[in-house]
């Protein structure tokens, strides 16, 4: 709390001219590159190619992040949306095959499903952990769905026994999306251990960086196969020669990449244990207020908090989200309202079916069905986005700051409920 202020003006929400909550910057971002990525890089360099084949650091990123999750295979790429594209196409999706995924992610999801002709389906969320549930799941299942992208959101693992026991009935791949989860665990295993295949982003809004840069794990040989091949225009390197047998791409990661990778690994579990420690305490410190909802985290689960996504009770606080969010933030936190502002499938690629030129491909009755995506479709997923408020989680917080961020919603909650 902000010191030299009397206890009368406190009491005034800081939008009505009381004394704010807290009167210095929360820090949220800080020094994330030193002399640990610069050494790897020289040593890149010092190689005198920068080609993932020839050298050694893509390598040894790759092992060192198939050790830290206990997996067989990882395979470096150049973003998570490219990771994404890769594991539909190590999978063979293919023209008109149906993929179930959530509503709230992040366009990369789409695009991986929709690269490869196949046709995005919505499965709506959990109300406070956001992630698609097992019911949800079920409900979307057809004769033509082939796979689910399971996407955690900010670092908040899915209700993966249930996720997969309706894969199972179905004979359904699973993908994982850790785009947004490093070391998030369930129920003592990692999120991106327990499907068929996993991806990540090492984009430069993530726990670490690379600039851009995704990586995919499996512990299935063959899938692990496809995606090397996938990832590099269907070319063998293995001595085998140049003879693509499918249309693949050029995901490629480079030396550099690799280098810097390998020194942000290092600081992964850091990074996360501090965001996770961060994050429940702020639950910790709002459950309990009435009208306000904090970010569930499933039993024997473990969040690195991506980001802290809260919601609030409108007809309980008497007070509409965006003017709850105001008030907050003029506490002097940062907190904004909702995480994505729309639907995925409320953009114009999915609700005009325009993904390619002068056709209606994959919708089109030829290969597939004509899906459509329209406001209403996923109604719980809608509700959290219009109820929501996000604020950051970040290694460079301190505890204090995470009591700040609680007193603010405290106070403004509780005003708002009197009032
Ligand atoms: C859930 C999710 N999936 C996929 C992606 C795509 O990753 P990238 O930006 O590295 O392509 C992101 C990135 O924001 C994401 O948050």
């Amino acid at each position: 709390m902000s010191e030299n202020h009397s206890d009368e003006s406190r009491k005034f929400l800081a939008i009505h001219g009381g004394t704010p909550v807290r009167t210095t910057p929360i820090k949220t971002a800080g020094k994330r590159f030193d002399e640990t990525e610069l050494r790897e890089l020289k040593e890149a360099l010092d190689q005198q190619t920068l080609f993932y084949w020839h050298g050694e650091k893509v390598r040894t990123f790759q092992r060192q992040f198939a050790h830290l999750y206990g997996v067989k295979y990882c395979h470096m790429v150049t973003s998570g949306t490219a990771a994404l594209h890769v594991a539909c196409g190590a999978l063979g999706i293919g023209p008109g095959d149906e993929v179930i995924t959530s509503p709230i992610t992040d366009q990369g999801t789409v695009i991986a499903i929709l690269a490869q002709g196949g046709i995005p389906v919505f499965a709506d969320v959990d109300p406070h952990t956001y992630n698609i549930t097992p019911d949800s799941i079920a409900a979307c299942v057809t004769n033509r769905t082939k796979a689910v992208i399971v996407v955690h959101l900010a670092g908040n693992p899915a209700d993966m026994d249930g996720i997969l026991l309706v894969a199972r009935k179905h004979e359904l791949a699973v993908i994982e999306d850790c785009a947004q989860s490093y070391l998030c665990w369930y129920k003592g295993r990692l999120a991106g251990t327990l499907g068929d295949i996993s991806c990540f982003s090492l984009n430069d809004f993530k726990h670490i960086s690379a600039g851009d840069g995704g990586m995919i794990v499996t512990n299935n040989e063959s899938l692990s196969k496809r995606a090397g091949l996938f990832l590099d225009k269907g070319y063998s390197r293995d001595g085998t020669g140049r003879r693509p047998e499918f249309l693949a791409f050029n995901y490629r990661p480079n030396e550099l990449t690799g280098a810097v990778a390998i020194a942000q690994l290092r600081k992964l579990p850091q990074i996360c244990a501090h965001r996770n420690m961060l994050g429940d305490r702020l639950t910790s410190q709002i459950k309990g207020i009435p009208g306000v909802y904090p970010h569930r985290v499933l039993d024997d689960c473990k969040s690195s908090y991506w980001f802290y996504l809260g919601r609030i009770n409108p007809k309980m606080l008497k007070v509409e989200r965006d003017e709850f969010v105001k008030a907050v933030a003029a506490e002097g936190v940062p907190i904004t309202p909702g995480y994505i502002g729309r639907m995925v499938y409320e953009y114009p690629v999915l609700m005009n079916h325009h993904a390619f030129e002068n056709c209606k491909f994959p919708w089109d009755e030829k290969y597939g069905r004509a899906v459509q995506y329209r406001q209403g479709l996923c109604p719980i997923a809608e509700e959290v986005e219009a109820t929501s408020w996000r604020c950051p989680i970040s290694e460079f917080m301190s505890l204090r700051d995470i009591d700040d961020i609680a007193a603010a919603v405290k106070k403004v909650a509780e005003y708002y409920a009197k009032n």
